[in-house]
């Protein structure tokens, strides 16, 4: 029996045109490129340029995914918008990114899970567009955490970045068959009993400030690995696939040695694994399809493939989705 399928059609991604270095970092804080290299993976990172907003990155990473993906933005009618950075207190930056791209059809809101907030947002959409009441929409993962970060924090201020990209999804009919194009399955995940290990010291409820991001490293390292191959075995339980049938490994980039740490334990070849955490550091929510904007580019991922996503971050929040591409 035939269902519908929430089909990708395009992808592209905003990085802001700034590069801050790890030897840049070191003149400003104390830390090495040699310790950010080794610990993390991250080489160098982005900033978004004074009065450069999410949501201007978010349009410009829309308008890439549009590009690639030959549709007109008018026939866009539903947008989500993952940040925790969002351009202001209200109205969501979905709405920004709505009118920047002319579009006064459908619906915009943002969404909130953190560096989870990707896969938060597909599997979101997929639900949405499933139900046949919206056909094609753009789900959008856009931070500025360079305004969140405590420039004087070593421990945190190396790891983040500012970007965005996109995907644009549409509502197809499939086969109904786990060899269908298109989101196969999601699973996301949290529990709030870890709020406090990533989290940022501010908010219009509590503080009336925004607040700097603070984290608890080696704690969420250590839960990192096994919540994420917790929730990836789910998506495998419920597809009947397994690793060995993943074409594409593309996690949230936060640190190249949880991406390692997460493949090997899942048995994922190291060749399958999508790394572009050196380039832009941690994106939060745009991580995820920064990487996938950049295996598609060169060549890597392909229509057809088995593309497997996950990502983990503040509350905690996690999740998986695999993707036929
Ligand atoms: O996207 C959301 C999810 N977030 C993450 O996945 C982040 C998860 N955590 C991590 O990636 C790692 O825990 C970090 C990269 C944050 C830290 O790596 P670590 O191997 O866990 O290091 P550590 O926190 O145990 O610190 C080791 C040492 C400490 O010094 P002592 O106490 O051993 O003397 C730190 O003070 O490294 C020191 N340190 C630094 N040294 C140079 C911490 N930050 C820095 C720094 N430069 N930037």
């Amino acid at each position: 029996m035939t269902m519908l399928r929430s089909v990708v059609l395009g992808c592209g991604s905003y990085l802001p045109e700034r590069v801050l270095s790890n030897e840049e970092l070191a003149g400003q804080v104390d830390t090495t490129d040699e310790w950010i290299v080794q610990r993390t993976g991250i080489r160098q990172r982005h900033i978004a340029a004074t009065g450069e907003f999410t949501s201007h990155l978010g349009i410009a990473a829309a308008k890439a995914a549009l590009s690639a993906a030959h549709v007109d933005a008018q026939t866009i009618d539903l947008i989500v918008v993952a940040t925790s950075t969002p351009d202001l207190t209200f109205p969501a930056t979905a709405v920004s990114v709505q009118a920047g791209l002319g579009i006064t059809r459908g619906a915009a809101f943002d969404l909130q899970a953190v560096c989870s907030g990707f896969v938060y947002g597909i599997a979101t959409v997929d639900a949405l567009l499933r139900t046949g009441t919206y056909t094609r929409a753009l789900v959008i993962g856009a931070e500025t955490f360079s305004r969140i970060l405590d420039w004087t924090d070593r421990t945190t201020c190396v790891l983040f970045g500012d970007g965005a990209a996109a995907v644009v999804l549409e509502a197809q009919q499939q086969p109904g068959t786990r060899d269908d194009r298109g989101i196969l399955t999601t699973h996301l995940r949290s529990d709030g009993r870890h709020k406090s290990k990533l989290y940022v010291d501010g908010g219009p409820s509590s503080t009336q400030t925004v607040g700097h991001l603070r984290m608890e490293g080696r704690a969420v390292f250590k839960h990192a690995v096994a919540m994420i191959t917790d929730v990836i075995e789910d998506a495998f339980r419920a597809t009947g696939y397994t690793a060995a049938d993943i074409d594409w490994f593309v996690p949230h980039q936060a640190n190249k040695r949880i991406i390692d740490d997460s493949a090997h334990r899942l048995g994922i070849a190291p060749e399958k694994v999508v790394i572009t955490v050196d380039m832009h550091g941690n994106t939060s929510a745009a991580s995820i399809p920064l990487a996938l904007n950049t295996a598609i580019r060169d060549g890597r991922i392909k229509k057809g493939d088995l593309v497997l996503l996950e990502a983990m971050g503040g509350g905690f929040t996690w999740g998986s989705a695999l993707v036929r591409w």
